[in-house]
Formats: structure tokens, C-alpha cells, sequence
């Protein structure tokens, strides 16, 4: 234990050294934006690791990335991996669905269906895994519920290694990085005009994508403004100080970057108020802006094909920029262990 202790000791101050404990962006953790002690700072070392993705080849030797999907992803999955890789980490994926149902309660009598509590469960994954990486997307059925992040923060408090977040109920911090890397690299003015629009879409889906975004340009030097039916607000802590327009077209003048996104109804929790078509983004109304979606998204019904198909659709860029978010995040998380 002794030997084992000085080691390991001596690891961390080499590591120290090495990469210096004081460096701004080291983390411990990556649940929200919040977790990024410097954006602009990071979203810099992102795109000079862009220029050159494996100098940072060997920081990772011998360290494992567990990937926990409760939900699908194409994306996330494969750019975080990719991004491990690139560090030298090993990487280790587990479909949710295909493991035991987790108890996330204290001191249920855990004599129906759920087989295994998550105080053991992610202890042991720690064993295996040196961070981990959780995707749990929201019931939007319970907005109390969602918003406590309970699988998220279970996991932050039972794991005893790193914990990433690969899109939560309420938040997705990696999204938003590479959103903010792809608006730096494609900016063509010092402070840009950004407009987050909401768009129509069949189903209910989360708030996440929005939260994070919004946070995000909050933090960066650009002009951001959010446009959006009635009815279609958002969790005003997350909003606040941000001008709101209800009326799109009027909103999206002048813009230099027009991210749409739909989300579900935040106050009549989850549900579809009104389907408002008209809130598509067209051509037309994207003028000479740079077109930004997460994705995946669908084709004329949040955006017509002329957009994504045309000269100004920068979503490829972003999903490219997804692996760069994955790596400065994992490399600045790798530097403190
Ligand atoms: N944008 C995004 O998170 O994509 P996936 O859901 O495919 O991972």
C-alpha cells in the first residue's frame, strides 16, 4: 500500500509538472459549461488541437473511457470515442438496455424489477473506466424530476472517477462546445449576430440543446437574441438577460449564424402547443446567415432542403467539431488524474 501510495504520488507531481496544476483548463468533471473555467481560452486550444489531433497521442496510454448510453446517439457516440482515441485512452461502450435496471432511491426495498443499485453500480464501473461518460436523456413528463439530473448527479456522487456529460435532461455541454468552436472558426466579425430560432418538429423533444447553447453564447463576445412562438419560453434562469422575439423574421435580420432547434413546451412540461409550420427555416428567410443544427434534423419539416443542402449550412463543420469538443475536454480532464 506504502509503495503503491508514493507511486501514485509521484505520477500526480510529474503530471504536475508536466502539464502544470495551476493551467486553466484542467477539470474535473464536464456536467455543464459551468465546468469550463475559461470558454473563449478552451475554445481556442480546441481548434489548435483541430491543426494537430494526436499531439496529445500518449496522454491517455493505459486509461479507459467507459461510454453509458441510456439513450440512441450516431454523433455523440462516435466523435467521443474518435476523440478518446486520439488521446491514446481505450474505450469501452455499454448500452444501458442492455444492462441491469438501476435503483437510483435510498433504502427502497428493491423487491420489483430494478436488479442492482446505483451505489454499486457506479463504483464498479469506476474500476474499470478512468472517466466515465453517461447520455440520459429527460422523461418530459416530470420537469421536478428532470431538472434534479438524478441519474447524471447519481453517478457524479457514487463514481469515484471523472464524469462527462453526453447530453443530460437538461444540459448538453459538449453540443454547445462545438457549437461555440464552429461560431469562433466562422465568424467573420469580432462580435457576431447569433439567432437561436425554435422550429417545428412531430415530436417532444428536450430542452438541452437550447440550455447549453444559450449558455454558451452567454460567455462568448457575441449578440445573441432568441426567437420563438408564444407559449415556446424557456427556463427563464437560462434566459435571463437575453432579448426574445416572437416574431422570426424580424428576428433573423442581419444575422450572421441562425441555429434552429426545436424543444417542447417547458411550462405545460413536454408537450406540443402548436405545430406552427410556418416556423420553418427557409432560404429565404436564412438570407446570407450560416446555417447551425445539432442534428440529426428533419428534412422540411425545421428546415427545408435548399438550406441544408446550400452554400451557408455549417452543420457538417459542426458535427466535425464535435470530436475537437470531446478532446479538449477529455485532455484537460486526463491532465488531472
Ligand atoms: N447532436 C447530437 O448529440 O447527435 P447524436 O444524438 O447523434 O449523438
Amino acid at each position: 500500500i506504502k509503495n503503491f501510495t508514493i507511486s501514485n504520488h509521484t505520477e500526480k507531481a510529474y503530471r504536475r509538472v508536466f502539464y502544470g496544476s495551476k493551467n486553466r483548463s484542467t477539470m474535473k468533471k464536464y456536467i455543464t459549461i459551468k465546468d469550463i473555467k475559461n470558454i473563449e481560452h478552451t475554445v481556442q486550444e480546441a481548434i489548435q488541437l483541430k491543426k494537430n489531433p494526436y499531439q496529445f497521442e500518449n496522454l491517455g496510454k493505459n486509461k479507459t473511457l467507459v461510454m453509458l448510453f441510456f439513450n440512441a446517439s450516431l454523433r455523440t457516440r462516435l466523435s467521443t470515442e474518435k476523440a478518446a482515441k486520439s488521446l491514446g485512452m481505450n474505450v469501452m461502450v455499454l448500452n444501458i438496455d442492455d444492462c441491469w435496471d438501476l435503483e437510483y432511491d435510498n433504502g427502497t426495498i428493491m423487491n420489483l424489477t430494478k436488479a442492482e443499485h446505483i451505489k454499486e453500480a457506479a463504483n464498479v464501473i469506476s474500476q474499470y473506466g478512468d472517466v466515465i461518460a453517461i447520455r440520459i436523456f429527460p422523461t418530459l413528463t416530470n420537469k421536478e424530476k428532470d431538472e434534479t439530473e438524478q441519474v447524471l448527479n447519481s453517478f457524479v456522487k457514487y463514481a469515484t472517477v471523472p464524469i462527462v456529460n453526453m447530453e443530460s435532461a437538461t444540459a448538453h455541454p459538449l453540443q454547445a462546445l462545438a457549437d461555440a468552436i464552429t461560431i469562433s472558426e466562422l465568424k467573420t466579425t469580432s462580435r457576431p449576430k447569433v439567432v437561436l430560432t425554435w422550429a417545428p418538429h412531430p415530436k417532444a423533444l428536450p430542452h438541452a440543446v437550447a440550455n447549453s447553447f444559450i449558455k454558451i453564447m452567454k460567455e462568448i463576445d457575441v449578440d445573441l437574441l432568441i426567437t420563438h412562438p408564444k407559449h415556446y419560453e424557456l427556463n427563464s434562469n437560462i434566459t435571463k438577460d437575453v432579448p426574445v422575439s416572437h416574431n422570426q423574421e424580424e428576428a433573423l435580420k442581419d444575422a450572421d449564424f441562425v441555429y434552429a432547434k426545436n424543444w417542447s413546451n417547458y411550462h405545460d412540461y413536454g408537450k406540443i402547443v402548436s405545430v406552427d409550420e410556418n416556423w420553418m427555416l427557409t432560404n429565404e428567410k436564412l438570407g446570407n446567415a450560416k446555417f447551425m443544427h445539432c442534428l440529426p434534423v428533419r428534412r422540411n419539416v425545421v428546415v427545408e432542403d435548399a438550406v441544408l443542402d446550400g452554400e451557408y449550412s455549417v452543420v457538417i463543420e459542426q458535427a466535425n467539431n464535435r470530436t475537437y469538443a470531446a478532446q479538449i475536454v477529455l485532455k484537460n480532464i486526463l491532465k488531472t488524474l
